[in-house]
């Protein structure tokens, strides 16, 4: 077998053979394949597709590549996946409300990289919060309070981890048969029973339109099913960053506003939604059974105190959390608005490079983000605005980021003269 041919084969739109995406994946991870005929493959998928087997087989390679977890030993194991947003908080709530309702999360989450943030910084704020556990450390927390979140081990589906630095560079991203091949294969290898994708749509997101996201959603659940796994799938909106808080530690406190029900919105609505459906699939009960449990954990503090034991529990410093202290940027700036005008819309993906201009983010997967920088929205989609009103509070360690990253958040803003009827579905599909 040549990869030469199987390159030549995709780019004719002919369909690959089980045999053939093996060779490719076994023959990249090892290093058998280069860079260029595996991008030129990658390309070739990107402008022809691939059918459903062919998105499996891929899949399955891919997943086969390094270890998998074996989760076989912890009863009622669940997972979730946001495809990437800005001011996803979700995790950091939905794991300790889930861990009190007999869920078992054992995780393993990803750092933020472009735009988007990632669960693995959002914790690190937390002073003395250790992501790297040995995996007997990271059973034992599961079994004994019921939810361990680390990074992930590099041993996790290599193939996709070079793929994805591979396709990063050479504009082969935004493929649905590679990214639903991309995100599963690490899913199915961390081993949980249960999977519910948060699969995102709109201006801060892979998937622009809804009919897009739902596609990806479908094809992943499938994937999902077809290899055992209780899948379920939300399509939800990312036309407006999901919290008002935007930055690793800024995400932290407003996850803790949540768990200790002192906030409302956009991004309590999605955790509770992911969770009771997380729950109805692992436990297998009615939704609205499962809605019950979940804010009845939230609303009697009991998620809060799974959070602050499931914290210690990794080392974190929980007094920081307990006193209100956790550190953002000593450099403030409010960014008005210069005219009058409704909220009709915001660029959620300038939104989120504002917050990495800020220094919450990285520019390569080498820098060290400055975890107290961020920035905090005071407006919501639709409200009507007038011209000096505050529309944000930027925070950074570094002065010189603040004006860079007002004009950024300023050119996210879209303000229209009439109120808006048609705001974005916050939850568009459910998927079961
Ligand atoms: N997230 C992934 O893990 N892979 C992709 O291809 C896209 C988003």
């Amino acid at each position: 077998m040549r990869i030469f041919d199987i390159i030549s084969k995709k780019r004719h739109g002919e369909k690959l053979s089980d045999e053939e995406i093996k060779f490719f994946v076994d023959g990249y991870t090892c290093g058998d394949v280069p860079d260029y005929q595996a991008a030129a493959l990658c390309m070739a998928i990107c402008c022809r597709g691939m059918d459903e087997e062919e998105v499996s087989a891929l899949t399955y390679h891919m997943m086969n590549s390094g270890d998998t977890v074996d989760l076989s030993a912890l009863p009622c194991t669940a997972d979730k996946h946001s495809t990437g947003g800005v001011g996803d908080l979700t995790s950091l709530v939905i794991a300790p409300t889930l861990a009190t309702l007999g869920v078992n999360i054992a995780k393993m989450s990803g750092r933020g990289l472009g735009h988007t943030g990632g669960t693995i910084d959002k914790l690190e704020s937390i002073p003395g919060f250790c992501t790297a556990l040995t995996g007997e450390q990271f059973m034992k927390q599961v079994r004994d309070i019921g939810v361990a979140i680390i990074g992930q081990t590099a041993d996790l589906a290599p193939a996709d981890k070079k793929l994805y630095a591979l396709r990063d560079v050479t504009a082969t991203v935004e493929s649905l048969p590679l990214i639903a091949s991309s995100i599963m294969s690490k899913k199915l290898a961390a081993g949980a029973e249960t999977i519910v994708l948060d699969v995102k749509y709109g201006s801060g997101a892979f998937m622009k339109t809804p009919e897009d996201a739902v596609n990806l959603a479908d094809a992943m659940v499938k994937i999902g099913r077809d290899m055992g796994r209780r899948m379920g799938a939300l399509v939800t909106s990312m036309e407006f960053p999901l919290g008002r808080k935007i930055g690793n530690t800024l995400e932290v406190i407003e996850a803790v506003e949540i768990l200790r029900g002192e906030l409302e919105g956009d991004a309590k609505t999605v955790c509770v939604n992911l969770a009771a459906n997380i729950l109805s699939l692992a436990k297998n009960i009615p939704m609205d059974e499962a809605f019950d449990a979940v804010n009845e954990a939230i609303n009697s503090g009991r998620a809060y105190e799974k959070f602050l034991t499931w914290i210690a529990a990794q080392g974190g410093d929980v007094s920081y959390i307990k006193e209100n202290r956790l550190p953002v940027g000593k450099f403030t700036r409010e960014v008005v608005s210069a005219n009058d005008g409704y909220v009709s819309g915001m660029d959620t993906e300038r939104v989120g490079l504002a917050s990495c201009m800020l220094g919450a983010g990285r520019v390569t997967k080498d820098d060290e983000p400055d975890l107290s920088a961020g920035l905090v929205l005071h407006i919501n989609p639709g409200e009507k605005i007038t011209a000096g009103q505050s529309i944000a509070t930027l925070y950074t360690s570094d002065e010189g980021k603040l004006d860079g990253a007002e004009k950024m958040l300023l050119s996210s803003l879209k303000l229209s003269d009439a109120p808006v009827e048609d705001m974005p579905t916050l939850i568009y599909k459910v998927i079961r």
